[in-house]
């Protein structure tokens, strides 16, 4: 089979390489499927870049999320019969035209949506999930801010608090981006690039804080994060865009400036004001708790199946033009999902 190899970190156009190799198996705890759609995730950009220390030997396949037709679910089809169109959550090795997952990970695709919107949801859909309901709790009512808000991760966060009946705001860094926001049900909003984030969330938020703020694009907003919750808010933690994207730019430097670390936080401030900071990582949880993350994903494609949850694709591109879907992810100007196709005969 084709799979499309990190061979060296660098630029997408030099570091991405399709590459002749083996075919998954499947067995116990290894569903086989054939690849129609993955998706693009920051992940898969820190790891081209070299920012993500756990990357195996180079050259590897990356790729985090799938969606295509289960070929061998490894029991006789007793999981997943053959030819079932299914979302799964693979971790690695999703850039190719067959890739394995979990049985615990692999969701049927609700009717009528396609291998590309299904591709948007498993990485980006169960972290959410983590963060707003696994591993918190929002409730009707609740505050909560999601920086990078028109995002993979940030559009479906905002869907799923809105969902709940939370009220909303979100930091995006473009006038389309605050529109479409707007279009969603986002009662607030912002252009982080034109707007003072911690003055326009307080003036619109009036006395309260936030019950909860997402955050991932830039570690220099920790602090003004901190500040913006509200007694017993929780700020989660989950990425960190800025540091990928300037270290992918070639800047080591401007990469290490942005992981700013937060030395003036003080640990003792946290029950003083009865504010917490939880890191989510998938992986992490995907190994210690497999469980959490299979009741993830169902209830992420459950809400899918309801339309409360509505993932969107910003680009399509084709597997030869991962290198381009790649630029489309660091540009900063798509909204929603960056999605790699592969046609059904390839
Ligand atoms: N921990 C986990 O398990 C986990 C799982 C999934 C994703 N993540 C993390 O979640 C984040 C979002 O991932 P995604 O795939 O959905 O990406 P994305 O949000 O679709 O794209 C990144 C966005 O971050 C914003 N951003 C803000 N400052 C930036 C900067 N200095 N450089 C580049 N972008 C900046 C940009 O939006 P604006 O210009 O509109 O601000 C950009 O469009 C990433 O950090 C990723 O690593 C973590």
């Amino acid at each position: 089979m084709r799979a499309i190899h990190i061979v060296r970190i660098g630029l997408p156009a030099t570091a991405l390489r399709i590459q002749e190799c083996p075919e998954p198996v499947a067995g116990p705890g290894r569903v086989r499927i054939r690849v129609r759609a993955f998706g693009v995730t920051y992940a898969d950009l820190m790891a081209r870049t070299g920012m993500d220390a756990e990357s195996p030997r180079l050259p590897w396949v990356p790729g985090q999320e799938v969606a295509g037709i289960v070929e061998d679910d490894g029991k006789g089809g007793a999981l997943f019969p053959p030819g079932t169109p299914v979302a799964a959550l693979t971790l690695r090795g999703g850039y190719a035209e067959v890739a394995a997952a979990r049985p615990e990970f692999v969701v049927p695709i609700p009717p009528g949506m396609d291998f590309a919107e299904a591709a948007a949801v498993p990485a980006a859909g169960a972290t959410v999930w983590l963060a707003l309901s696994g591993l918190t709790s929002i409730r009707a009512g609740d505050r909560v801010l999601v920086h990078a808000a028109a995002g993979g991760v940030g559009l479906l966060a905002v869907q799923m608090a809105l969902a709940a009946g939370c009220e909303v705001f979100g930091t995006v860094g473009s006038e389309p981006k605050v529109a479409f926001l707007r279009e969603l049900g986002v009662q607030h909003p912002m252009n982080h690039a034109t707007t003072d984030v911690e003055p326009a969330v307080a003036r619109a938020a009036g006395d309260s804080g936030m019950d909860l703020v997402l955050d991932s694009p830039r570690h220099d907003t920790l602090l003004s994060d901190l500040r913006m919750l509200a007694p017993s808010g929780r700020l989660v933690i989950f990425g960190a865009t800025a540091a990928a994207t300037a270290m992918a730019r070639g800047s080591g430097r401007a990469a290490s400036r942005a992981r700013t670390r937060i030395d003036t936080l003080d640990p003792w401030a946290l029950p003083a004001e009865g504010k917490g900071i939880l890191g989510v990582n998938l992986l992490r949880t995907a190994e210690a708790r497999p469980a959490l993350v299979m009741t993830a994903l169902r209830e992420v494609f459950a809400m899918i199946r309801s339309g409360r949850l509505r993932p969107h694709v910003d680009t399509r591109f084709d597997f030869g033009d991962c290198a381009r879907a790649h630029e489309r992810l660091h540009g900063r100007e798509s909204i929603g999902k960056v999605v790699v196709t592969i046609p059904p005969s390839a």
